[in-house]
């Protein structure tokens, strides 16, 4: 499915990206033969051994066989068999994922073997060329016999200036891609020394065309690979290759391309493949593309074109319509009630229009596309139905994506699809009440998508047999009923996501490949009482479930869980110790032994809220230093907290204990947790004093970086494979969070809270004073307890503050004069302490319980002045002591509107700014990795299947 090549302007995008294309590339390439004629000359061996001697570390094995007289005989070296002159070095780092190649710098005495034709040392990260950066090495101009040149990925990590390969006349295929080729200012005219370029790939170099363009005529009269992309290009990156009528192969995706299609695109009349995907591109392609008879694979996708689908495809020259094998248009905004126009392209194998504006209903003909491999129409207004006739003739159908339409399915009980499917996607389209029973044919298929289509009905028997080799699949969001087998394990699942249905029984034995799981909201009671492997699973979303008896201790043999949410069901007893007996069945993943334990957990989300889950603060909480959100709230955990809590979970950004029977005091460690951003430990039986060291809690202090939703967020359900990423989406979990004097629900915005709640306790003394330097807490609670003391007097620095509560305490004193600085500040209560004088006013402050604002600071006898009735000595007495009558004094009333407005708007926009960035970033951030992941993963199973033959057919 070649898609878009690599990005720069989406790094995660962009490797793994590279990473799948480099699997294919090492996947197809063949090993270098080795010449039966006459050892190598010494001279040349002497060169190659110096620059083996330069070479620092080899991961990937690739100088192993350096040894021995015979150099031409040695791994990767190539010699004329006439002269034994060396003509091929090939050092390429076939194993990128595993090793990092050849570390250390090219020995200059490479640049002597001036025979050579071929040089490959792509792949090598760390292999650096010897005093390379800035001035490049003269020597390398000796090698003016080289043909092929590829230096992608080699030494990527500093920068590199190529003007050392002008006049390499002989040069016919250059690839730098991947390396950093900034301070080659001169990349063209360096590139327009070599007249007899084919293949020229400048991909991902950070090249920046400036913005005139040097007014000269390119002499690459035979150039037809011209591989641009993830560079930060202008329009006259393209003006420079206007007239290169031998070009086949134009890549310029992600290069932040924003004006129109260039009119001179269609000057390249021989093009064949067209790649502009992943630009701000904008506007209809222009009618010169009627010149481009040739053209074969058009990417346009990720851009703004704005346009009818029928405009589009009518300016394809008619021979291009008959030739074009892949239209690539997702996400460019292109509207059309009508598919018809997309019809007549004949020899059309890929048809991407997903996340764009197309209505109407899908032409039944489009199953007279015989040839169509991918047919992907998701996230559009697409309406009607589809219906058998629609893959009359699709039986090289592997892909297929309807997701997100109004689209409804309808085909007899009996269909046999005339295809065979890798991935069928068809989220939230109509496809129920019943069970689709054609999908029982479909074996082949890896990737399986139903969720939300409306299907209210017991599982089949032979989804999870037909489905034993999928990778991927989604049911959720329906109505599903029945129980899960018991035993999964002869299942290959990776993802599997059952999550909002009515599935009952129990938890199964899951198979050994399962990396994601979510059963969330569902009606399952308990764990299959078997012991069983999951050495890959890293997340496991149970939430909302029925789930009785103790967690067992099957979690103790899950070396890979990143996340657990057990929340909302009916555990009970004390979480496993995860001791030495109970890991000794699973396979550690390390043994350091530090006298916690021999283990360490990868664990960094656990949440357990809403149970009755009882004992101490769980042991086995101290092999988890990766731990990041902890969620106790709601159980029945009794206790003092430990002091190792910092020590042993120093990552901690949430820590909520909330609603248990905690007691004696908090530890000072827990002041040493650094990262926290929530702590909460309301409603508990703690004792004793607040830390002085609260101060310590630096991710408070309004200076630290803001969290990455990516990962940084508890409900984000991100994994990571081998050559790909996926986002399983946000779960639906929720956070109840006590604040502004109510109860609101957090979800994925949970990452921008900073709060202290210590409500609810026992706790005495002071406030100390030390809390003031939290300036970026949003929300401080330390209510009903038994403080005494003064509220701090430059608690006015806490400027972040949205809801402050200190009510039900024994504070006395003054109000200090400073509240009235905590301009965010949408909730305040400090009713029933004991404090006294004038209450301040200005600001915020007096915007406060509009309602009834005497309410924030009734149960003080010893206050005065409003919004309280009682009058401060000396005051002039206002009329009837109206609380709302102080409106109507001059300044105040300024200070109101300013105070309300700024409130309000800072208020709003803080949280509804938060959801706008997550969306936004969701849809082209996420989308974009999920897209990439759908191609690659096809892409990678097809090249896998195939090498795989290919091998075992040896
Ligand atoms: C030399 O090698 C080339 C390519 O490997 C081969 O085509 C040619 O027949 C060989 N010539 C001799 C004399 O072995
Ligand atoms: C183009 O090629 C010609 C002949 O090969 C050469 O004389 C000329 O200098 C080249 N132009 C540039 C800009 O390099
Ligand atoms: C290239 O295209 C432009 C605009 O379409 C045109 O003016 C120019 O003559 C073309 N150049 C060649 C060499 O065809
Ligand atoms: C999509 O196109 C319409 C015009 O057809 C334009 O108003 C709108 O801004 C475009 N949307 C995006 C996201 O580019
Ligand atoms: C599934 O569960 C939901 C929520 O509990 C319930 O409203 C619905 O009736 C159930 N459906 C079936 C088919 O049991």
């Amino acid at each position: 499915m070649g898609a878009a090549p690599g990005s720069c302007s989406h790094a995660p995008a962009a490797s793994s990206y590279l990473l799948i294309t480099l699997a294919v590339a090492a996947t197809t390439t063949t090993c270098s033969q080795v010449t039966a004629a006459g050892s190598c000359i010494e001279v040349e061996r002497a060169a190659l051994l110096s620059f083996k001697a330069s070479i620092t570390s080899d991961s990937a094995d690739i100088l192993g066989s350096w040894q021995g007289h015979d150099c031409c005989q040695w791994g990767g070296v190539r010699c004329n068999n006439r002269t034994g002159h060396v003509a091929k070095l090939d050092l390429r780092n076939r194993l990128l994922f595993s090793a990092d190649g050849l570390h250390g710098e090219i020995s200059s005495s490479l640049f002597t073997l001036r025979h050579l034709k071929h040089l490959d040392l792509s792949g090598n990260f760390y292999l650096e060329f010897k005093a390379s950066r800035v001035p490049p090495p003269p020597q390398i101009g000796n090698l003016s016999k080289l043909v092929y040149l590829d230096i992608s990925i080699t030494g990527a990590f500093s920068p590199l200036d190529i003007s050392w390969l002008s006049g390499m006349h002989s040069l016919e295929y250059l690839d730098t891609s991947f390396v950093d080729l900034r301070a080659s200012d001169n990349w063209v005219h360096t590139v327009n020394t070599l007249p007899n370029l084919v293949t020229l790939k400048l991909s991902g170099c950070s090249l920046i065309t400036s913005s005139t363009p040097p007014p000269m005529h390119l002499n690459l009269t035979v150039l037809e690979e011209l591989d641009l992309s993830g560079n930060y290009l202008n329009q006259n990156a393209l003006n420079l290759f206007r007239d290169s009528s031998s070009l086949k192969r134009l890549s310029m995706s992600n290069c932040e391309l924003s004006t129109t299609f260039p009119d001179e695109l269609g000057n390249l009349t021989s093009l064949e493949t067209l790649d502009m995907l992943g630009n701000n591109l904008k506007g209809m392609i222009p009618a010169t593309f009627k010149n481009l008879c040739n053209l074969r694979y058009l990417y346009l996708g990720q851009n703004d074109i704005s346009g009818d689908i029928a405009d589009l495809t009518g300016r394809l020259s008619n021979c291009s319509s008959e030739n074009l094998q892949k239209l690539v248009l997702m996400d460019a905004n292109i509207t059309g009630t009508s598919l018809q126009s997309v019809l007549n392209l004949a020899n059309l194998e890929t048809f991407d229009a997903n996340s764009n504006h197309l209505s109407g209903s899908v032409p039944a003909a489009i199953g007279t596309l015989t040839k169509l491999t991918f047919l992907d129409l998701g996230n559009n207004n697409l309406s009607g139905v589809i219906s058998e006739d629609h893959f009359a003739g699709l039986t090289n159908l592997d892909y297929i994506d309807l997701s997100h339409n109004s689209l409804e399915f309808i085909v007899d009980s009996t269909w046999n699809p005339p295809f065979s499917l890798l991935v069928a996607s068809f989220a939230s389209f109509h496809l129920g009440p019943r069970f689709p029973d054609w999908l029982q044919w479909q074996k082949t298929i890896i990737r399986l998508d139903i969720s939300n289509t409306g299907l209210i009905s017991r599982i089949p028997n032979w989804f999870w047999t037909t489905f034993s080799d999928a990778a991927d699949l989604n049911i959720s969001f329906n109505q599903i009923s029945g129980k899960l087998p018991l035993n999964m394990d002869f299942m290959a699942v990776e993802t599997l996501a059952l999550q909002s249905n009515n599935l009952t029984g129990l938890i199964p034995q899951l198979p050994e490949t399962i990396q994601v799981l979510d059963i969330s909201r569902n009606s399952l009671t308990g764990f299959a009482p078997v012991m069983f492997q999951v050495p890959s699973l890293q997340v496991a979303i149970l939430f909302s479930n029925s789930i009785t008896g103790t967690i067992p201790k099957l979690i103790c043999q899950w070396p890979e869980l990143r996340t657990l949410d057990l929340s909302n069901n009916f555990l009970v007893g004390e979480l496993p110790d995860c001791g030495r007996e109970e890991l000794k069945e699973g396979k550690p993943s390390s043994t350091t032994i530090n006298g916690r334990g021999s283990f360490r957990f990868k664990i960094k989300t656990l949440l357990l809220s809403n149970n009755s889950l009882s004992g101490g603060f769980p042991i086995f909480l101290r092999q988890c230093q990766y731990l990041i959100f902890l969620d106790l709230t709601q159980n029945k955990f009794s206790g003092n907290l430990p002091s190792w809590i910092s020590e042993d979970m120093p990552s901690l950004l949430m820590l909520r204990l909330r609603s248990n029977n905690f007691s004696g005091q908090i530890p000072i460690e827990t002041t040493e947790l650094v990262g926290l951003h929530i702590l909460d430990l309301s409603d508990n039986n703690f004792s004793g004093h607040i830390p002085h060291s609260l101060g310590n809690l630096k991710a408070l202090n309004g200076t630290a970086d803001p969290l990455d939703p990516l990962t940084e967020n508890p409900f984000q359900e991100i994994y990571l494979m081998d050559l790909r990423y996926s986002v399983l989406g946000v779960s639906n979990d929720i956070l109840s969070v006590t604040i502004k004097g109510q109860v609101l629900d957090y979800r994925q915005n949970i990452i921008y809270l900073m709060s202290i709640d210590l409500s609810s306790n026992s706790l005495t003394g002071q406030i100390p004073d030390e809390i003031s330097s939290l300036a970026g807490l949003v929300n401080l609670n330390l209510s009903s307890n038994l403080l005494s003391g003064n509220i701090p007097r430059n608690i006015g620095k806490l400027r972040s503050l949205e809801s402050l509560d200190l009510s039900n305490n024994q504070l006395s004193g003054k109000i200090p004069l400073d509240l009235i600085d905590l301009t965010l500040l949408s909730y305040l209560n400090l009713s029933y302490n004991n404090l006294s004088g004038r209450i301040p006013t200005g600001h915020q402050l007096d915007t406060l319980g509009r309602d009834d604002p005497a309410s924030m600071y009734i149960g003080n006898p010893g206050l005065c002045g409003r919004p309280v009735p009682r009058q401060c000595p000396g005051d002039q007495p206002t009329q009837g002591g109206d609380p709302i009558s102080w409106h109507e004094s001059g300044p105040s009333r300024i200070d109101f509107l300013l105070g309300s407005i700024v409130g309000f708007v800072a208020g709003i926009w803080i949280v509804f700014s938060c959801l706008l960035f997550i969306k936004r970033w969701r849809y082209a951030y996420f989308r974009l990795l999920d897209r990439v992941y759908d191609r690659g993963y096809v892409m990678c199973i097809l090249t896998w299947r195939k090498w795989f033959k290919n091998t075992g057919a040896e």
